[in-house]
């Protein structure tokens, strides 16, 4: 049978990732896609570093965007990171040439994902994203596909590692923010400027991804109302436990009429969660995500937000679909049935309890 072949652009923590996977599960990958799997080109930044995986088997290319334009490639994995740039510029010749874009770009598909969207209807490809939204839960598909008979209600849950690090720590140890930070940061799980993470940004852009997907809209990244977790203190996280609760940063949509229109509030920020609620439980760089559908009712989706092997099992997933001629579209309707749904209008309402 003809394979898949790939081009890899980016080979940090998640293209090395990639690489091991392909590695250790090969045979039982390209039997579950009914073809080959081939890796035929990678670009990278540094050429020389060794990522303690072998490259020599693929071509190399300096230039990422050189790999879009190949005949002999038919897939293109994008895993540099960064909303514009030239991330974004390999998306759209990737796209443009008519070939499959597999991305974990939260950031770009926040901001560009009804464009590029729209660039792969236009030229009869697929934009996969499944790693883009909390690392190895399946919850893109397990919404677009696993829920999609449901009106869902409501989407919400822990969608930074980091911030639920740091909030779960401060809890079990009573240590102050600054501290628990930079714990974080030598566990390598927060960036060396965390400031997406602890600022609830990198929430903010799963989920308005997120909502697209749940509610049939379009991507409204900008109207995230979003705050992070750096002025959450100790005594705030006692004070919540004396009056049983635990602090989360949450990320929630939902949809509500407002003067006849139906309109979208999305918000990040820290809440106070009941200690029986499932939420309450998750605890360390884990991503948990509760969707209430009104046939299905709660759903949870709980595991491994970042890191390589789970965001690489999620790229994967993404190329095994493409492999087998899976065509559906990258939201729950085709792009352009996308509504525009304004953001509602908040005030100054309560911060919710969960
Ligand atoms: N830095 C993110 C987190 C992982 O801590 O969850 C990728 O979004």
């Amino acid at each position: 049978k003809e394979p898949l072949r790939i081009a890899l652009a980016g080979l940090g923590t998640v293209g090395t990732g990639v690489i091991r996977l392909f590695e250790a599960n090969r045979q039982m990958i390209e039997a579950r896609a009914g073809r080959p799997l081939k890796i035929v080109a990678v670009s990278a930044r540094d050429r020389g570093r060794d990522r303690g995986v072998e490259l020599s088997a693929y071509d190399w290319y300096d230039d990422m965007g050189e790999m879009a334009a190949l005949p002999q490639v038919d897939a293109v994995v994008e895993l540099v990171g960064g909303s514009d740039g030239p991330a974004l510029a390999l998306a759209r010749k990737t796209l443009e040439a008519g070939k499959a874009l597999v991305t974990a770009n939260k950031a770009m598909i926040a901001h560009h994902g009804l464009s590029l969207a729209k660039t792969a209807a236009a030229n009869g490809t697929s934009l996969k994203f499944e790693a883009a939204v909390a690392g190895g839960i399946p919850v893109v598909k397990g919404l677009r596909e696993g829920a999609a008979a449901n009106a869902i209600e409501r989407i919400y849950g822990i969608l930074n590692g980091t911030s639920n690090y740091i909030l779960s720590a401060m809890e079990e140890t009573g240590a102050d923010f600054a501290q628990m930070l930079s714990d974080a940061q030598e566990l390598g799980y927060a960036e060396a400027d965390p400031t997406f993470d602890i600022e609830g940004v990198d929430a903010a852009h799963k989920l308005a991804i997120l909502a697209a997907i749940a509610f049939g809209c379009r991507i409204d990244f900008d109207a995230v109302k979003t705050q992070g977790i750096s002025d959450v203190r100790a005594a705030d996280i006692r004070q919540a436990a004396a009056l049983g609760y635990v602090v989360r940063l949450i990320g929630m949509a939902d949809t509500e009429m407002q003067d006849d229109t139906c309109k979208l509030f999305q918000e990040v920020r820290p809440c106070l969660v009941a200690k029986s609620h499932p939420l309450a439980a998750v605890s360390g760089a884990t991503n948990a995500v509760v969707t209430e559908g009104n046939f299905s009712g709660r759903l949870l989706f709980q595991g491994a937000g970042a890191g390589d092997g789970p965001t690489a099992s999620a790229v994967v997933a993404d190329i095994i679909d493409l492999a087998r001629g899976e065509r559906s579209a990258p939201f729950s309707v085709p792009v352009e049935e996308l509504v525009e749904m304004p953001p509602a209008d908040t005030g100054d309402r309560l911060g919710r309890t969960y």
